[in-house]
């Protein structure tokens, strides 16, 4: 079997990715140190599989750590590097340490790849770097020069190193995946989101004052110029994208040369803040009270994918639409107990 570390396989992306990637015949070897997930995820991962995946508790940017795990491993077919920092703000506040992880854990990981001619690479990218796109929906090749936090900026630098890796490597395949708005769980609720503290995204948020743990939802801002006046994104089900690492890594296999790919997966709509609620009310049966509340600062006006390079180089397209999304994930906050 074909040997893929998944760092951040504890985490919401990659557990998911771990599933799709044992469903298709490879080995996920997760390696993650917890530091934004808890063990009930490894457990539940074990529940979907019916085997406990491998593991290895570490900070994947501490080199003699990582360098241990590949002497354990042995031969490795690839690697997917979702570990990352991820909150918007905390990264205003903390850039140094977004610049550190994002940055240094993928520099670590590209020098061991490079020292063991471990040969395909998928990185974990985000919409996140076009800003407010000039014109929508947005394709691959709009500037990316806009990200607008230190959390963005930490992804345009990673590209930019996974590709001057490759340029230097030619035996290196990579591919860039550029997530939109990863929501819902595996339809198990086995596995899902798990925000720390008070949730900063949408959905999250949106679960838990459904299930009464938030008091109101704040709609940030609703005099955009959108259909009803809120941002509109790209929700895109989480097992679609988990399914497309799957398929990039396939891809990849059959490219014979150097690769240096960048995609954007999203599902090519776009919702608005208060389709969102709505739907999520509805599907589920819910009420989800909230109120309108003053813009968040440095939010873009709206974002969704043009899909067609996913579609036509990959041949990926999504099987999940918002509806589903939203289920599942109400499905997993219900099976938190909280
Ligand atoms: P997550 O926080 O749920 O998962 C990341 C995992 O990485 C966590 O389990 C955390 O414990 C682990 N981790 C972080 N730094 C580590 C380190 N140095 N060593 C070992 N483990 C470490 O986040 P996610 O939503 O699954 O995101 C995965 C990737 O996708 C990230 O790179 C993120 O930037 C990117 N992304 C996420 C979204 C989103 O909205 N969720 C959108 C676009 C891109
Ligand atoms: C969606 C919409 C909010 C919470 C972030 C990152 C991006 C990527 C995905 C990683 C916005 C509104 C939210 C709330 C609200 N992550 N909202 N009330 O901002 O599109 O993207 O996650 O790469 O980099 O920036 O997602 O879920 O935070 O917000 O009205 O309590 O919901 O203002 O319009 P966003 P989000």
């Amino acid at each position: 079997m074909k040997k893929i570390i998944v760092t951040g396989g504890a985490g919401f992306i990659g557990s998911h990715t771990v599933v799709e990637l044992t469903s298709a015949g490879y080995e996920p070897v997760i390696v993650d140190d917890l530091r934004n997930s808890e063990a009930r995820m490894i457990d539940g991962l074990t529940a979907i599989l019916g085997v406990r995946p491998r593991f290895h508790r570490i900070d994947c940017a501490d080199e003699a750590a990582m360098r241990s795990v590949l002497n354990t491993e042995g031969d490795v077919h690839g690697v997917i590097h979702f570990a990352a920092y991820k909150a918007v703000g905390e990264s205003v506040a903390e850039p140094a340490m977004y610049y550190r992880n994002n940055i240094g854990s993928l520099a670590v990981l590209l020098a061991l790849m490079n020292e063991r001619a471990i040969p395909h690479l998928v990185f974990s990218s985000s919409c996140t770097v076009y800003g407010q796109p000039t014109s929508l929906p947005v394709n691959e090749a709009a500037p990316d020069r806009n990200a607008s936090s230190p959390y963005g900026y930490t992804k345009v630098v990673c590209e930019q190193l996974v590709r001057d890796q490759c340029a230097a490597t030619p035996e290196l395949k990579a591919v860039l995946l550029r997530y939109f708005n990863p929501i819902g769980a595996h339809p198990s609720a086995r596995i899902g989101e798990l925000p720390r503290g008070v949730p900063g995204n949408l959905v999250p948020f949106v679960t838990q004052t459904a299930a009464g743990l938030r008091g109101k939802l704040r709609v940030n801002g609703n005099d955009y110029a959108t259909s009803d006046g809120t941002c509109v994104r790209d929700y895109i089900h989480v097992m679609d994208l988990a399914r497309a690492h799957v398929v990039a890594l396939g891809w990849m296999e059959q490219r014979t040369g150097s690769t240096c790919e960048v995609f954007n997966l999203g599902t090519g709509r776009g919702n608005t803040v208060m389709e969102v609620v709505n739907t999520f009310a509805e599907v589920n049966a819910v009420d989800v009270p909230y109120e309108i509340g003053p813009r968040r600062a440095g939010d873009v006006e709206a974002v969704y994918a043009d899909t067609t390079k996913s579609r036509e180089v990959l041949g990926w397209t999504c099987d999940h639409d918002l509806r589903d999304a939203l289920r599942d994930a109400w499905n997993w906050q219900r099976s938190l107990g909280n």
